[in-house]
């Protein structure tokens, strides 16, 4: 069949053109295939990353038909059934950009350095320091080992980093990628860093509070690392430490499940009080929100009372079998 591909194409510091080219394929050919049958056969200037062509390396990162995804594992069959609409007498389309979140080198090819310094960031290495180097190895469980299976997956391909809604819009923070390699690490029993590792994952937006909890890392990876879920184990190994009155971040999920299991919905005025005013303890935290109080009076819409929601026998219900499995 004949497919016309349009493919975004850049040159560092110059503005990105769409070129189109057709070619005639089968189902069945990956997307890894078409652009190589495209530099060989008709245009040798378009480039791309590629090497194992099995998703195994992770360089054919690219965003095909506007989502993140692997050139090698993706095929023109599916691409056309999930996203073309062919209108009468045209020919199906199948779009091809380079990886969002990171600057163009040329055509689909991107500069990775950020990817990889924020890797480094969270010292994604397992700790020796502080304990002796056994003679032979270090024993791990099949338990143990299991639970290193689905991070270990990741083949760095950038795909959760390029749909990052997070890192588009806060460039500090360090990405699902890192945060799951984080995730890893906390986890493996070899280790002896753990605590250390939470604190350093703990601060600021840089860390796992940066995650806006978009999904989309999880809805792309192509390995099925779920870096947002990641993400999330990191979050409730921090708070299990942590009492409320540690930090704003640690108060503002905690009151917030505690209101809820209390009355099936938050009581706004409890909410303030709780996290900004730190329970009562934050004198200057309660002055900051009396400005907000009186407008809210004066307009009307400082609720003076609060009626529990109907349903809140099931929803402490079922936050409290989240928090049993947890
Ligand atoms: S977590 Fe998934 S999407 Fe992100 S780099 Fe690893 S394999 Fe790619
Ligand atoms: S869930 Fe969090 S880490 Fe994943 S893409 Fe969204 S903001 Fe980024
Ligand atoms: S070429 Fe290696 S993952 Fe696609």
């Amino acid at each position: 069949m004949q497919v016309l591909f349009k493919i975004l194409r850049q040159k560092s510091h110059q503005s990105p053109h769409l070129e189109t080219y057709t070619l005639d394929v089968e189902a069945g050919t990956t997307i890894l295939e078409c652009l190589n049958r495209i530099k060989w056969e008709q245009d040798g200037t378009l480039a791309f990353r590629k090497n194992c062509r099995n998703t195994i390396c992770g360089s054919c990162g690219m965003r095909i038909n506007g989502r993140s995804a692997l050139a090698c594992k993706e095929n023109v069959g599916s691409e056309l059934q999930q996203f073309s609409q062919v209108k009468n007498g045209e020919l199906p389309e199948i779009t091809i950009a380079p990886l969002g979140n990171l600057p163009v080198v040329k055509d689909l090819v991107v500069d990775m350095s950020k990817f990889w310094q924020k890797l480094e960031a969270v010292d994604p290495y397992v700790s020796t320091k502080s304990r002796s180097i056994p003679e032979r190895e270090f024993v791990q469980t099949p338990e143990e080992r299991s639970r290193l299976d689905q991070t270990g997956n990741c083949i760095m391909c950038g795909a959760c980093y390029s749909e990052c809604n997070a890192l588009a819009v806060n460039r500090d923070f360090v990405g699902p990628h890192a945060l799951a390699k984080a995730q890893r690490m906390v986890v493996d029993s070899r280790d002896t860093e753990v605590e250390t590792r939470l604190e350093q994952y703990n601060q600021g937006t840089e860390g796992v509070w940066g995650c806006t909890r978009c999904y989309l890392c999880n809805a792309v990876c192509p390995m099925e690392v779920a870096p947002m879920d990641q993400i999330g184990q990191i979050k409730q190994q921090i708070l299990d430490r942590k009492d409320a009155q540690t930090s704003r971040a640690i108060r503002h999920r905690k009151a917030l499940v505690e209101l809820v299991k209390q009355g099936g919905w938050v009581d706004e005025r409890k909410f303030g009080l709780f996290v900004v005013g730190n329970y009562f303890r934050d004198l200057q935290g309660l002055l900051t929100l009396a400005p907000l109080g009186f407008r809210m009076l004066a307009s009307g819409k400082f609720p003076l009372s609060f009626e529990p929601s109907e349903g809140t026998e099931q929803v402490r219900s079922l936050i409290e079998s989240v928090q049993a499995k947890e």
